[in-house]
C-alpha cells in the first residue's frame, strides 16, 4: 500500500493477498443464500468474494476490518455481488456492537483470517516486516497510540523481555531485552532496520551464517505486533462473543497462523463443545495441500478450525 503525495490518502495496495484455504472453507462452510455471514477480517475481500458470491439479494455480507484501506479495497472488489454489503471499521473483538448497531441478533457464519494481509506486511511504512526499512509502528489500526517504538523504547527491560518470550516464544527474551536496552541509551530505536540490528548483535549471530530456518528478528517481531494490537485478546472477545451471535446450525471458522492463536480457538471450541454449545467440525486443524503450499507460501503456517452453534440461545 502507498499514499498519495498530494493527498496523503492510503492508496489501492500494490501486493496482491491470495486468500488461504479457500477450497478448504468452501467445503466446510454450509449457509442459507439469504442468510448473514460476517467476514470479521475482510482484508482485500478474497474470501468475501466468495462467500458473498453464494448469497442472494436478500442476504447480507458484513466485513469488518480496522484498516481503512483494506476496506476501502475490500469495497471495490466487492462491488459487483448481489448480496447487500456493510463494511464496517470496527475491530472484531467489539463484533456484538457492530451487529447491535445494524439491528441484527444473531447471523449464519463467522470467518476470521487473522493477522496481517500480504500489501500490509509489504508496505514499508507500516514497519510491520522486519526485511523492510520502515518506522516501527506496526499498528494495524491507526487510530490506535501506542506504536512498537513506543514498547521499544518505553517499557522497562523486565517487561520487554516478557513480552517478547509470551507473544514470541521467543527463549533468547532476556538477552534482546538486554540489547534493546543497551542500544536505546545512545538513542531510541525508530526504524524497523535498527531493531534488527541489535536483535541479531545481541544474539551474537550474523544472519549469512545462522543455523536457524527462520531469521533472528522474526519472533520478536511477532511479538511486538501481537502486543501493539492486542491481538490475542480482541481474538478472545470474539471467541467469548460468538455463541450468543451464532444462531443455531451457525458456523465459526478462524484461520491462525501461530501457536497462540491457535491454541486459544482449540480450546475455545472444546470448551463450548463441553457446554453444549458446539460441534467441533475439524477434529484436528485443516491445513493448506502441497498445491497450495506451493502456490501460496503464506499458507504453510495456515490452520483453519470450524465448529457449528448446536443449542439455542438460552
Ligand atoms: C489476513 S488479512 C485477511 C485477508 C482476507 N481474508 C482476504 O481474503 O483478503 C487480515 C485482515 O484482518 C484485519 N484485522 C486483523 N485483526 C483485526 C481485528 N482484531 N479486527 C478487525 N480486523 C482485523 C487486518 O487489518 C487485515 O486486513
Amino acid at each position: 500500500m502507498s499514499r498519495s503525495k498530494e493527498t496523503g490518502q492510503l492508496c489501492e495496495p500494490k501486493e496482491v493477498h491470495t486468500p488461504v484455504l479457500l477450497k478448504a472453507l468452501s467445503g466446510i462452510l454450509r449457509y442459507p443464500a439469504d442468510g448473514t455471514v460476517v467476514d470479521a477480517t475482510i482484508g482485500y475481500g478474497g474470501h468475501a468474494l466468495e462467500f458473498g458470491g453464494r448469497l442472494t439479494q436478500k442476504g447480507l455480507l458484513i466485513g469488518l476490518d480496522v484498516d481503512n484501506a483494506s476496506l476501502a479495497a475490500a469495497g471495490r472488489k466487492l462491488e459487483n455481488l448481489n448480496c447487500r454489503v456493510e463494511l464496517v471499521r470496527e475491530n472484531f473483538g467489539r463484533l456484538d456492537e457492530v451487529l447491535e448497531q445494524s439491528g441484527i441478533e444473531q447471523v449464519d457464519v463467522i470467518l476470521a483470517d487473522l493477522g496481517v494481509s500480504s500489501g500490509q506486511l509489504a508496505d514499508a511504512e507500516r514497519g510491520i516486516s522486519f526485511q523492510r526499512d520502515g518506522p516501527l509502528d506496526m499498528r494495524m489500526d491507526t487510530r490506535l497510540q501506542k506504536t512498537a517504538a513506543d514498547l521499544v523504547n518505553g517499557l522497562g527491560q523486565d517487561d520487554l523481555a516478557n513480552l517478547i518470550y509470551k507473544y514470541g516464544e521467543e527463549r533468547r527474551s532476556r538477552r534482546i531485552a538486554r540489547g534493546i536496552v543497551t542500544a536505546r541509551r545512545q538513542k531510541p530505536l525508530e526504524r524497523t532496520s535498527e531493531l534488527v540490528k541489535v536483535i541479531v548483535r545481541s544474539l551474537g549471530i550474523t544472519t549469512k551464517g545462522r543455523k536457524s530456518r527462520i531469521h533472528p528478528a522474526t519472533r520478536t517481531f511477532q511479538a511486538l505486533r501481537i502486543a501493539v494490537n492486542d491481538e490475542l485478546g480482541q481474538l478472545e472477545a470474539l471467541l467469548q462473543k460468538a455463541p450468543q451471535l451464532l444462531k443455531t446450525q451457525g458456523q465459526i471458522a478462524i484461520i491462525s497462523f501461530h501457536s497462540l492463536e491457535d491454541r486459544l480457538v482449540k480450546y475455545n471450541f472444546r470448551e463450548n463443545h463441553k457446554n453444549g454449545f458446539y460441534e467441533i467440525l475439524t477434529k484436528k486443524p485443516l491445513v493448506a495441500d502441497n498445491e497450495e503450499r506451493q502456490r501460496n507460501p503464506r499458507s504453510r503456517s495456515a490452520k483453519l478450525r470450524v465448529a457449528r452453534k448446536v443449542e439455542a440461545r438460552q
